[in-house]
């Protein structure tokens, strides 16, 4: 059987990077998949983080992706600190991978940061975290963005091991997912930096909580060049700015890059950026409207979450009793 587990951590608002690089895929999965969605929360604390906020960002990022097409009556959307299989099974893995294997994990070299005291044990620990959310749910295939991909094979080789010491097909080493067209969101003001949540300039994202005025302001005002745009997608190769701009009218029309050149080659940004702000503010419009009624009504988001958590934690309760088994625990 397939099944496809995600998590994503609750940063708040969503941006339009988030959208085209995850949560669309995410949404596009359910029809062929039995798919469990996460809200990592634990993740999130292994980083400085304001705990007066990390209910309504949960809660928000709950609301975005319920917004862009995630159904609940299909598809458990849940928040990880609901169920408490993630951090036993977590524990428990802890035991399995090696600290060879985590001293070669890009992501925390990145994240590391230069404090004194060095980061905490948590962000170091944090791909064996992201392991057992999927191994909790002997999940098959896991979304994701290419930066990834070396966790999802961490994780492959925790569930290999674990098996090998413990009983084979115990766990289910899972696949990465990477989305075909590589789906890399750039920065509105700069073409070779990744759009980001973390950004200080506005003007950068493109957020879903954006009024369809404020799309089409930051479109306008978004960099490019002064040149025309090219008959085909090799003539983007030097150009990060125009390169980006098309890629996101290409994605956000459901279109190859080539198709959109086909059409624009040889005119200029004045005539391509009105026509890139309407398209975008028609992909966005009915999400953020759905996105703005989602979040007046805290109590239904809650309950969603609640019952994604009560579905989620009857999957991984018996798998964790299973492994507590295995290991040898005295129940
Ligand atoms: P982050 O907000 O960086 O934690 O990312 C959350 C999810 O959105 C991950 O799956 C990322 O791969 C994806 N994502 C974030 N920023 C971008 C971007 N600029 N382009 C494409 N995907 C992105
Ligand atoms: N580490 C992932 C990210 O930063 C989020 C995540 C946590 C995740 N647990 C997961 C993704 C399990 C896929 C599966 O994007």
């Amino acid at each position: 059987m397939n099944r496809v587990f995600s998590g994503i951590q609750p940063t708040g608002n969503l941006h339009l990077g988030n959208y085209l690089g995850a949560i669309r895929n995410w949404v596009a999965m359910q029809a062929e998949y039995e798919c469990i969605y996460c809200i990592v929360d634990l993740h999130a604390i292994t980083m400085p983080h304001d705990p007066a906020g990390l209910a309504q960002a949960t809660r928000d990022m709950a609301a975005g992706i319920l917004a862009a097409g995630v159904d609940p009556a299909r598809t458990i959307l849940f928040h990880q600190s609901a169920v408490t299989a993630h951090a036993e099974l977590a524990w428990t893995l802890m035991s399995i991978a090696r600290t060879g294997w985590l001293d070669r994990m890009i992501q925390f070299k990145e994240k590391r940061g230069r404090d004194a005291e060095g980061p905490s044990v948590g962000l170091y620990t944090y791909p064996v975290l992201q392991a057992a959310d999927i191994l909790a749910y002997r999940a098959t295939h896991v979304p994701v963005g290419e930066d990834q991909k070396q966790h999802l094979e961490l994780a492959r080789d925790i569930a290999v091991r674990f098996n090998g010491l413990y009983g084979e097909g115990l766990l289910t080493p899972p696949l990465p997912v990477i989305g075909a067209e590589a789906a890399r969101i750039m920065s509105l003001r700069d073409g070779t930096a990744k759009m980001s949540k973390s950004d200080p300039s506005e003007a950068s994202r493109i957020d879903l909580t954006d009024t369809a005025d404020a799309i089409a302001a930051k479109v306008k005002r978004a960099k490019s060049d002064a040149d025309v745009l090219p008959d085909s997608a090799a003539g983007l190769a030097d150009r990060p700015e125009a390169k980006n701009l098309v890629g996101i009218y290409a994605a956000l029309a459901g279109t190859s890059v080539d198709a959109v050149l086909a059409e624009w080659g040889g005119r200029g940004f004045g005539a391509f950026k009105p026509a890139l702000a309407e398209v975008t503010v028609a992909a966005l419009a009915p999400i953020n409207a759905e996105y703005v009624r989602l979040r007046a009504d805290p109590g239904h988001l809650d309950a969603v979450l609640r019952g994604g958590a009560a579905r989620a934690g009857a999957i991984a309760a018996p798998l964790l009793r299973e492994v507590y088994n295995a290991v040898g625990f005295l129940r």
